[in-house]
C-alpha cells in the first residue's frame, strides 16, 4: 500500500482514485497529522506528496515530515509536493511570472523509471498544470526528465533514492498518460502488486467499522438512495443488529419507492428498520409554503425532529452512520468555510442534526459515486437501487413549484412514473444522470375529443452529468418525446400539456427549486 500526504489540493482524492483503479490500496493523511511512528507502523511501499494551495517561498508553508525522506521508500512529489520536496532536500523554488494553468506541453528529455514505456525521450506530451511557483534548482542527486515552457523541471528523478517529482498533475484525466505514470510509480518503482479490489475494500471497511464501533449501537438514516443503502448494508455486514436504520418517509418519494426500501432492507437484508410514515406532518407543515428555501428548510428541520424522535424511542445510540461520499466532503468544506454563495441549502437525508452529539461512522468518505455503486454490487444490493438516479433529500417538494399538496404530489408521481417507464423501455436509463417530471403551477387550455380542457402543465427534465455540478440536457429524439407526452396527457387526468426543459447547468440548476 501507498501513503498519500495531502497538502490541500482540490484533486488529491483523484490520486487515490487512480491508485485504486490500478489495484493499489492507499490512504490519504493530512501532511500535519503524520507523525513518524504512525508512518512507520503503516509501513507504506511508497509515499506520494500531493499538490496544495500554499507557496513554498513563504515562511510558514507546509512541509513533509522529515522521515518521509529517510525511511528508504520511494517518494513522488506532485506540484506543491514536488516543490516542497525540492526545497526540503536543498534545491530552490521561486515564484515565476509565467504561470501555467490548464493544458500545457512538456518535452521529455531523458529516460526514467517514472516515464518508461509511457513517454519516450524526445517526445512532446500533453499534461495539466496549475502552478505559479516552480523548482529552479535541483537538489543533489536529481536530474531533469521533462521540461515545459513554465517549468524547467516539469519532471525530475533521483534514481538512487527513488525520489521523483512532477510539476504537472498526473492524477487528472487532462494529463492523458497520467494514470500510466502513476502506475509506473506504484507498480514499477514501489513494487505494489496491483491485486487490491473492491472485495478487499469491503473486508477492510468491515474490519475498520468493527474496530471503531466495538459493542456500540449505530443508527443510520436510510433514504433508499444509493449512498445510504450501500452504507447501511456494509455496516450491517460488519455489526449486524447493533445497527438500526431509520427511514423517515416524508411522503414525497416516487411511486412505490418507500415500499421498495422497506422490502429490500427489512426482508432481504434482515436489517432492523424503523419505517416512520410522517407524510401528514410534512405535508401539514408545508401547507401554504411557496418559497423554495423555506420549503427546503422546513423539510430539513422536520426530518431532524422526526429522526431524533425515533432515535429516542430506540433508547439512543452511540454512533450515527452516514453515506457521505468524497464529493460531499469537498462541497461541505466549501459550504462552511469558503467564500461561495449558497445557491440552495442542500438537505441530505441522514445529515447530522446539530447538537446531536454522536460520533460518525462514514465508511464511504473516500469513494466517488461510481465506486460506491461498484461496492454496492459487490455487496449484492439489487441493481434497481445501486444503479438508481440521484434523488434529492426534499423529494418531490422541490419539483412542485408553489405550494405542495398531497394531490399535487400524487399527480406528479403519475407523470414521473410514465416518463421513467418510457426511459427504461427505450434502454436509456443508464445513459442519463437524472430524469424527472416537474409539476408546473400553470393551467393551460387544451382540447380533448370534442371538449375544452383547462388543466395543469408539466415539464420533463433529463440531464447527463458526471457529478451533478454541471449538466447537459439529454438529447432525446422527437419520437421519444412525443410518445411520452401523448401517454402522459392521455393517462394522467389533470395534465393537458407537456414541455421538455432544455436548460443546461449552469445557468439552470438540475432541480427547479
Ligand atoms: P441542483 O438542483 O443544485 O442539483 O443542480 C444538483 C444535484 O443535487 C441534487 N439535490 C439534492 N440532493 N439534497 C440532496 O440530497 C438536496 O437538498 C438536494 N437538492 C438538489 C439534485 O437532485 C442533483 O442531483
Amino acid at each position: 500500500h501507498v501513503l498519500i500526504l495531502d497538502f490541500g489540493s482540490q484533486v488529491t482524492q483523484l490520486i487515490a482514485r487512480r491508485l485504486r483503479e490500478s489495484g493499489v490500496y492507499c490512504e490519504i493523511w493530512p501532511f500535519n497529522n503524520a507523525p513518524e511512528a504512525r508512518i512507520r507502523a503503516f509501513a507504506p511501499k511508497g509515499i506520494i506528496l500531493s499538490g496544495g494551495p500554499a507557496s513554498v517561498t513563504e515562511g510558514e508553508s507546509p512541509r513533509a515530515p522529515d522521515c518521509v525522506f529517510t525511511l528508504g521508500v520511494p517518494v513522488l512529489g506532485i506540484c506543491y509536493g514536488q516543490q516542497t520536496m525540492a526545497a526540503q532536500l536543498g534545491g530552490a523554488v521561486e515564484p515565476h511570472e509565467h504561470r501555467e494553468f490548464g493544458r500545457a506541453f512538456v518535452e521529455v528529455v531523458a529516460d526514467s523509471a517514472l516515464t518508461r514505456g509511457v513517454w519516450a525521450p524526445g517526445a512532446r506530451e500533453q499534461v495539466w498544470m496549475s502552478h505559479g511557483d516552480r523548482v529552479t534548482r535541483l537538489p543533489e542527486g536529481f536530474r531533469p526528465v521533462a521540461v515545459s515552457e513554465g517549468a524547467p523541471f516539469a519532471a525530475i528523478a533521483d534514481d538512487a533514492r527513488h525520489f521523483y517529482g512532477v510539476q504537472f498533475h498526473p492524477e487528472v484525466v487532462h494529463t492523458p498518460h497520467g494514470a500510466a505514470l502513476l502506475k509506473n510509480f506504484t507498480h514499477g518503482i514501489c513494487g505494489c502488486s496491483g491485486d487490491w479490489t473492491m472485495g478487499a475494500f469491503r473486508a477492510e471497511m468491515i474490519a475498520r467499522i468493527r474496530a471503531q464501533v466495538g459493542k456500540g449501537r449505530v443508527v443510520c438514516g436510510l433514504s433508499g438512495g444509493v449512498d445510504s443503502s450501500v452504507a447501511a448494508v456494509l455496516i450491517h455486514e460488519a455489526i449486524g443488529d447493533q445497527l438500526t436504520c431509520i427511514f423517515v418517509d416524508h411522503g414525497l418519494m416516487r411511486a412505490g419507492e418507500a415500499e421498495q426500501v422497506v422490502r429490500t432492507f427489512r426482508d432481504r437484508f434482515n436489517i432492523r428498520l424503523v419505517h416512520r410514515d410522517a407524510s401528514d406532518l410534512f405535508l401539514g407543515q408545508l401547507s401554504g409554503v411557496t418559497d423554495p428555501e423555506v420549503k427546503r428548510k422546513t423539510i430539513g428541520r422536520l426530518f431532524i425532529e422526526v429522526f431524533e424522535e425515533e432515535q429516542n424511542k430506540l433508547g439512543g445510540a452511540d454512533f450515527l452512520a452516514q453515506g457521505t461520499l468524497y464529493p460531499d466532503v469537498i462541497e461541505s468544506v466549501s459550504a462552511t468555510g469558503g467564500p461561495s454563495v449558497t445557491i440552495k441549502s442542500h438537505h441530505n437525508v441522514g445529515g447530522l442534526p446539530e447538537g446531536m452529539r454522536m460520533r460518525l461512522v462514514e465508511p464511504l468518505r473516500e469513494l466517488f459515486k461510481d465506486e460506491v455503486r461498484e461496492l454496492g454490487r459487490e455487496l449484492g444490493i439489487p441493481e434497481e437501487i445501486v444503479g438508481r438516479h440521484p434523488f434529492p433529500g426534499p423529494g418531490l417538494a422541490i419539483r412542485i413549484p408553489g405550494e405542495v399538496t398531497r394531490e399535487k404530489a400524487d399527480l406528479l408521481r403519475k407523470v414521473d412514473t410514465i416518463f421513467l417507464e418510457e426511459i427504461r423501455n427505450a434502454g436509456l436509463y443508464d445513459a442519463i444522470w437524472q430524469a424527472f417530471a416537474v409539476l408546473l403551477p400553470v393551467r393551460t387550455v387544451g382540447v380533448m375529443g370534442d371538449g375544452r380542457t383547462y388543466d395543469q402543465a408539466c415539464a420533463l427534465r433529463a440531464v447527463t452529468s458526471t457529478d451533478g455540478m454541471t449538466a447537459d440536457v439529454y438529447p432525446f429524439d422527437m419520437g421519444f418525446l412525443t410518445r411520452t407526452a401523448n401517454r402522459i396527457v392521455n393517462e394522467v387526468r389533470g395534465i393537458n400539456r407537456v414541455t421538455y426543459d432544455i436548460t443546461s447547468k449552469p445557468p439552470g440548476t438540475i432541480e427547479w427549486e
